[in-house]
This record gives structure tokens, C-alpha cells and sequence, in this order.
């Protein structure tokens, strides 16, 4: 049976229904904390409270239902890390090593952890980002990552635990929002603009930052989970990339489909700095090297595909 943590938000309530309808829902345990799961997970297969704080009901959980892999999507995202750090770091460090630790004591053969972009800083080669580069994240949620790539990559070489994880990007989906993110301004972006033509951007219209659509996100975990581990020769780390956009670029696609459409800017400088410490392009050569990652997803299909989706579920 497969765990999946954070089952309740953006990325963990596709995960879990693209997983139920792969393996069958008995066989896919949505893990859940504080955020009630949507009535469709709930309903479609069992679900369960994980609390990554507390090893002791983590380890019974995995015994009791038989877990042999984790998705351990459960994190505190940047923004809202910025304002709790005591939280996230609980949640995003404690709870991450808690997970990799049981795990190992469990015997489970197979820990899937996502990185992101945030795990570097502005040390980094802000252009086409190496896989393998300079990391000082200013964030605490980048430090967390940092800390998560480190500590996946030591219980795989120091333990043998089969650790696999990749750095995502924003992630543009119209199910479940996003929860307190940097990069959540280009999903309140569609949801504004159907909802009332406008919408007050707390980023500089030149603001690049990497993005993914939610079925490229959950197409980049599946593979990574299913590659052959004898290919990799990263472990926690990849990069992975499928388009790059800034927040007037979004604007003007989004204004193709809805003429009516009328963009402003108001600088949240928190987020701001958040944004102009992370990549505006990363280079996934490693990943479609060593797991044939490839997007299916670029701009336009995103913008086209998101919208409509979108408006028929609010209209
Ligand atoms: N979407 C995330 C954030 O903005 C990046 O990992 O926090």
C-alpha cells in the first residue's frame, strides 16, 4: 500500500486520485494533518491522520496498513514559512527527517520527497540553473529543502533507503489552491480573471520564475518513482523544467482568452524577495538523462487548458 502525506493539498489531492485510479483506491492511503480532505478523497479510499511530528503514530501507521512507499508531500510552502518558521521548521525539518527515519526502521522500500526551486538562492546562476550548483537559500523554507535533498541523499548512500526527489516549480492547477506560495500569484491570476476581469499582482511584471501544469507535476513523481534506480545517479536533487514565464507575460496570455482581462501591480516586498532569490530558468538535463523526464505541457496548452477547466468549474 502507498502512503501519500499532504494528502488535502494542491499537488497531494491529484497525487492521490491519479494514484487510486493506477493502483486501485484500497491500495492508496490519503494522509492527512490540520486540512480536511476534499469529499472526493475522502470518499474514494481510505485515508488516515499522519502527524509527521510524532514518530511513535507515523511507525504504527505504517505497520497497520502495510505501507511499502511514501509520497511525503506534507510542507509548510515559502511564504507562509517565512511568517511561522518555528512551524516550518517542525513541519518542513523535524517532519521530514521523522518521515526518512521510520521509513527506514519500517523497512518501506521506496521515500518520494519534492525539493523545489526555492532550494536555491541568489548565490545561484539565476539562468538555466545547474542541476548541480551553488545552494544558500535566504528562506526557511529553501533551507528546508536544502536540508531535505541532503538528508535523502545520505539515507540512500549511508542506509540504502530508496530516496527519490526533484525540485518542482510553481505549480499552476485548478482542483485544489495553493496554500501560501510565492508562486501562487499565477493560479489567483486565472481564478481573478474569471471571476471579476482583474487582478493585483504582488509581483513586478518582470518577475521570471520557472512554472509546471499540475499533470506535468504529478507525470514528474510518477516517473521519477517508477525509473530504473540503477539509472540514477541522483537521487534527491533533479532539477526538472517546463516553461518559464514573468506575471505580464501571464497577463497578456490570459487576456487572448478574456479580452476584458486588466492586470495591476501591487509590490508585497516579502514576496518580492522571495521570488528574485530563486531561478527564473533551471536546466533538467539530468533528469531527462537519467529518467526520461519530458513536459507535456508549455505555455500556451497551460493558459488554454487551465482557463477553461477553471471556468467551468466556478461557472
Ligand atoms: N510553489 C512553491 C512556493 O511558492 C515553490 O516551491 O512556495
Amino acid at each position: 500500500m502507498i502512503l501519500v502525506t499532504g494528502s488535502a493539498g494542491q499537488i497531494g489531492t491529484e497525487l492521490v486520485a491519479e494514484l487510486r485510479s493506477r493502483h486501485g483506491p484500497e491500495n492508496i492511503l490519503a494522509g492527512k494533518h490540520r486540512t480536511p480532505l476534499p469529499d472526493e478523497i475522502a470518499s474514494s479510499g481510505p485515508s488516515e491522520i499522519v502527524d509527521v511530528s510524532n514518530p511513535e503514530q507515523l511507525k504504527r501507521t505504517l505497520l497497520n496498513y502495510g505501507i511499502t512507499k511514501i509520497f511525503h508531500l506534507s510542507s509548510i510552502l515559502s511564504a507562509l514559512a517565512e511568517s511561522d518558521i518555528q512551524r516550518a521548521h517542525e513541519v518542513n525539518i523535524n517532519g521530514v527527517f521523522n518521515v526518512l527515519n521510520t521509513a527506514l526502521e519500517s523497512n518501506i522500500e521506496q521515500v518520494i520527497i519534492p525539493s523545489s526551486i526555492a532550494a536555491f538562492g541568489t548565490d545561484t546562476p539565476r539562468k538555466s540553473t545547474p542541476n548541480d550548483t551553488i545552494q544558500r537559500p535566504s528562506t526557511v523554507y529553501g533551507i528546508s529543502k536544502v536540508f531535505t535533498e541532503l538528508m535523502g541523499n545520505y539515507f540512500f548512500t549511508r542506509f540504502g533507503l530508496d530516496v527519490r526527489g526533484l525540485r518542482l516549480p510553481g505549480v499552476i492547477s485548478w482542483k485544489t489552491e495553493p496554500t501560501a506560495g510565492t508562486t501562487d500569484y499565477a493560479v489567483a491570476m486565472f481564478y481573478e480573471a474569471i471571476a471579476s476581469d482583474k487582478y493585483e499582482c504582488y509581483l513586478r511584471p518582470d518577475t521570471p520564475l520557472p512554472m509546471m501544469y499540475m499533470p506535468d507535476a504529478i507525470k514528474s513523481l510518477l516517473d521519477l518513482s517508477d525509473a530504473n534506480i540503477s539509472n540514477l545517479v541522483h537521487h534527491s536533487d533533479f532539477n526538472v523544467h517546463a516553461m518559464s514565464f514573468t506575471p505580464s507575460e501571464l497577463a497578456k496570455a490570459i487576456k487572448k482568452i478574456n479580452p476584458k482581462f486588466r492586470i495591476t501591480y501591487n509590490i508585497d516586498p516579502l514576496r518580492q524577495s522571495i521570488a528574485d532569490s530563486w531561478p527564473a530558468s533551471l536546466d533538467d538535463s539530468a533528469a531527462r538523462k537519467e529518467w526520461g523526464w519530458k513536459p507535456d505541457f508549455d505555455m500556451d496548452s497551460l493558459v488554454n487548458d487551465m482557463y477553461q477547466n477553471l471556468e467551468n468549474k466556478l461557472i
